[in-house]
């Protein structure tokens, strides 16, 4: 296989010094599906202008075709770089190599891809797995030895945190027998698609009566979820325990008024770390870890949710 990036040697030889120069750099962000996602291209656009840094910004609309094009025009122009905010994990190692053959380091944010290692620089994000089992020990220690049916809000098919955020509730459920996940669909990140699919779930279970928790792959589907379950007449919170992630000011909202239980925290700033990073490799060639991991915090009613509100409601979610 051809060199795909660049040595440190080369780096420094071609790209140092250039820290005083603007660099432009292309963000190929997903779209707008969620109050998270607002917030990430808030802080962003935010980041790149108190660092002097001219953001090239394209909304791919939740299709990976507009990402690949977006990519591709970015390499056509010769930014200095590209963040990437993938919306599925498979597909990308054409256009990663084209960028690599480019010369221009690409950065992934919040989401992983199945890609070899060496063709992007690094990825920013959580632990995605981890965000899972911590939403599943929460409930495991919250339902201790009662029967507990379960119903799933997965995220976009196909994208990392679907994927992972499953396979990690599912780790923190393993020996715990009386809990079971009976339903899992996609509400794809969005609040109107989990108001759709706990619809479905309701009716399927009785009406919401064989339900014991909602476990949401974000707060956003969460919330469209405690709709669909006002309207049916129960208590979201109460009669269906509600954990989901993220963390947005909404959620809080939810746990304050006793109608969401948890919810696991995931930062909004992957700009931030990245553009440190860039900003270090454009400074001297200093190469990044391959992944700049986040915290995974865990927030439940006990946390002072208006607090919590408050704190962020100015973010831009
Ligand atoms: O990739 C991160 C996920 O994408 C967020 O948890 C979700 O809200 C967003 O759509």
């Amino acid at each position: 296989m051809k060199t795909l990036f660049l040595t440190t040697a080369t780096l420094i030889a071609g790209t140092a010094g250039m820290a005083a120069a603007q660099q432009t750099v292309g963000f190929s962000q997903i779209g707008s599906e969620s109050g998270w996602r607002a917030a990430e291209t808030t802080l962003t656009r935010q980041q790149a202008e108190e660092r002097g840094i001219n953001l090239q910004f394209s909304d791919a609309q939740q299709r990976q075709e507009n990402q690949i094009a977006a990519i591709r025009s970015f390499v056509a122009q010769g930014v200095d770089a590209i963040l990437l905010a993938p919306v599925v994990a498979t597909g990308w190692d054409s256009v990663l190599e084209e960028a690599a053959e480019a010369e221009i380091p690409v950065i992934l944010l919040d989401r992983r891809v199945d890609s070899a290692e060496d063709l992007y620089m690094t990825a920013v994000g959580s632990d995605l797995v981890h965000e899972g089992e911590v939403a599943g020990d929460w409930l495991v220690g919250e339902v201790g030895d009662e029967e507990c049916r379960v119903v799933e809000l997965e995220g976009t098919t196909g994208s990392s945190p679907a994927i992972d955020r499953a396979t990690g509730f599912r780790n923190a459920l393993e020996g715990h027998d009386n809990i079971e996940i009976v339903r899992s669909q996609t509400g794809d990140f969005t609040r109107s698609g989990g108001k759709e699919v706990m619809e479905s779930f309701l009716q399927a279970e009785g009406g919401g009566q064989d339900i014991c928790a909602l476990y949401a792959h974000n707060d956003d589907m969460a919330l469209g979820a405690i709709q669909a379950i006002n309207e049916a007449g129960l208590n979201p919170g109460e009669d269906i325990l509600i954990v989901s992630i993220d963390a947005v000011p909404d959620i809080f909202q939810a746990m304050a008024d006793g109608d969401a239980n948890a919810t696991v925290e995931l930062t909004p700033n992957m700009a931030g770390p990245a553009f440190d990073a860039l900003e270090a490799y454009w400074a001297d060639g200093t190469e990044p870890e391959k992944f700049i991991q986040t915290d995974s915090t865990l927030y439940t009613q006990s946390d002072d949710p208006m607090a919590e509100y408050e704190a962020r409601k100015d973010l831009g979610y």
